[in-house]
């Protein structure tokens, strides 16, 4: 079978079987060519909850399958490879979560959306790189316990003067990779490119940076620029989307390395046996941390309007 033929048999199945397809940015273009939605995190969710079929399948990593699940408890959602998980997510879990609420008892515990759905269940309200900053600023405590990524809890603290800001040593190992030697020897490559690049970037990275936000916001970012040139800080699949988007400008990696291998699990092959056999691993949670996890990802979905 070609990729095309597999293609065209998975927009056919998907009709059959019920199905709706989200992908992450960071899927490959073959799998986003058989999306119903493609989007960042913040997105994503947002269309997960008004999607009318009964199957999801969620072509990402597992907080994001959670995060529909949480959202439509009455769907059958799939993660493609059991395997794809977010390192950052696993970073933290309920029993540091309980020791941080008791040490910081006056604060609004803020979540990453890149965290499990058990540790969801303790807290206030959840964040994506693209909603953080509106969504904190309209948090009427000023004291935020920020979990788990230190780059993107600095990155809204530095934006929030007036908030106090408790960040943990928590972050993205793609992104981390990036530095700041690295950002000033492509720069020095490409004097005129700007640079635009994620949240989870280290602070210094973020710095340097004409643009920061999510990884949607960097692609509409690029897309309604005038400027020809742009240096890259996300995971790299970003760069290629670009490149295929924007055939008459020039986009660089900041790093070869900036490589999710998680989000690199799900093949088209993946898909189309989902699709076709309802494979891969239907996301379970028990009913509590369902109506648990909910309530922090409803009060985003509130705060972000
Ligand atoms: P976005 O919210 O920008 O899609 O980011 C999710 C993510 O995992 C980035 O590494
Ligand atoms: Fe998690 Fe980083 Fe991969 Fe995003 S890029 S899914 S934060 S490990």
């Amino acid at each position: 079978m070609t990729v095309r033929q597999m293609q065209d048999e998975i927009i056919r199945l998907k009709k059959e079987k019920d199905f709706c397809i989200l992908a992450h940015a960071y899927q490959s273009q073959d799998i986003w060519d058989v999306a119903d939605f493609i989007g960042d995190s913040f997105e994503l969710s947002r269309k997960a909850a008004s999607a009318s079929q009964q199957n999801v399948l969620m072509c990402g990593v597992r907080f994001m399958a959670e995060t529909v699940k949480i959202l439509s408890p009455q769907k059958n959602v799939y993660i493609s490879s059991p395997d794809a998980g977010c390192p950052m997510a696993d970073q933290i879990d309920k029993d540091i979560l309980s020791q941080l609420k008791t040490m910081y008892p006056d604060y609004t515990v803020v979540a990453y959306i890149n965290t499990t759905a058990d540790t969801k269940t303790l807290c206030d309200v959840c964040v994506t790189s693209s909603s953080a900053v509106k969504i904190v600023s309209r948090i009427e405590n000023k004291n935020i316990l920020f979990i788990p990524d230190s780059n993107l809890g600095a990155w809204c603290r530095d934006q929030l003067p007036d908030k106090n800001f408790k960040l943990i040593s928590g972050g993205c190992p793609t992104h981390l990779r990036i530095s700041l030697r690295e950002v000033e020897r492509v720069k020095a490559l490409h004097p005129n490119a700007l640079v635009l690049v994620h949240p989870e970037c280290l602070p210094e990275v973020t710095a340097k940076a004409d643009y920061a936000g999510s990884t949607t916001g960097i692609m509409k970012f690029a897309a309604q620029s005038d400027a020809s040139e742009f240096i890259i800080g996300t995971e790299n699949s970003i760069v290629e989307h670009l490149k295929f988007a924007h055939p008459e400008k020039q986009f660089y990696p900041l790093s070869k390395d900036c490589v999710c291998h998680n989000m690199k699990l799900t093949t088209l092959a993946d898909v189309y046996d989902i699709v076709k056999n309802a494979s891969g691993e239907e996301i379970i949670l028990s009913d509590e941390t369902i109506a648990a996890a909910k309530k922090p990802i409803d009060e985003m979905l509130r705060l972000g309007e």
